[in-house]
């Protein structure tokens, strides 16, 4: 029998790929015993801030504002939670971003951000221009310095 397509929606839905997936553990569960929002909305802040990191080159990217959230479905203990992010601006130092997290099992979306801004800074703490007016697929602007250890020492080619 010949293998089914799978949705598409399974995948991509307006440009957005999800690429993050959470499981939902004991952990991450309000008193109702459903999906504590502060877990995904720290789940959706950090891959907002990775994506930031990838699309600007600098790991010094902030959360700057995020607009207003809705949400719209849940999730109970053992659920499967995809998120998708899609860069939607590029500003001078700000990167804006719009986000969607799904349940995997009922299907049902739980939440959108239209905009979340994450700004750019330099070793001051101010505000940077990043240089960049669209989204990469490569990873060629990876930052090749870190806080840390200073200087990364990429394995040669
Ligand atoms: C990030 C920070 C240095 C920016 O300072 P600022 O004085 O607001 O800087 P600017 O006014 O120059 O704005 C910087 C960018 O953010 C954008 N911005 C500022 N306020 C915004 C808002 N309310 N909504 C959307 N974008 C906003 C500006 O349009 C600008 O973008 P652009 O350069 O692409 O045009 C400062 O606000 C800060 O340190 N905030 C705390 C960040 C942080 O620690 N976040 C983690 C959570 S605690």
């Amino acid at each position: 029998m010949a293998k089914q397509k799978a949705p598409a929606w399974q995948w991509s839905e307006d440009g957005l790929n999800f690429r993050t997936r959470k499981w939902v553990r004991p952990e991450d569960l309000n008193a109702n015993g459903s999906l504590f929002g502060g877990s995904l909305l720290k789940w959706i802040d950090e891959e907002a801030a990775i994506y930031a990191i990838v699309q600007l080159g600098n790991y010094r990217a902030v959360t700057k504002h995020i607009s207003e959230i809705t949400f719209e479905a849940s999730a109970v203990q053992g659920d499967l939670i995809e998120i998708g992010l899609q860069a939607t601006r590029f500003g001078i130092t700000s990167l804006t971003m719009r986000a969607v997290a799904r349940n995997m099992i009922t299907r049902k979306r739980i939440l959108t951000i239209e905009k979340i801004v994450f700004v750019s800074l330099d070793e001051h703490g101010m505000p940077t221009p990043h240089g960049y007016d669209e989204i990469t697929y490569e990873r060629d602007r990876m930052p090749t310095e870190r806080i840390a250890t200073g200087t990364i020492r990429l394995p040669s080619a």
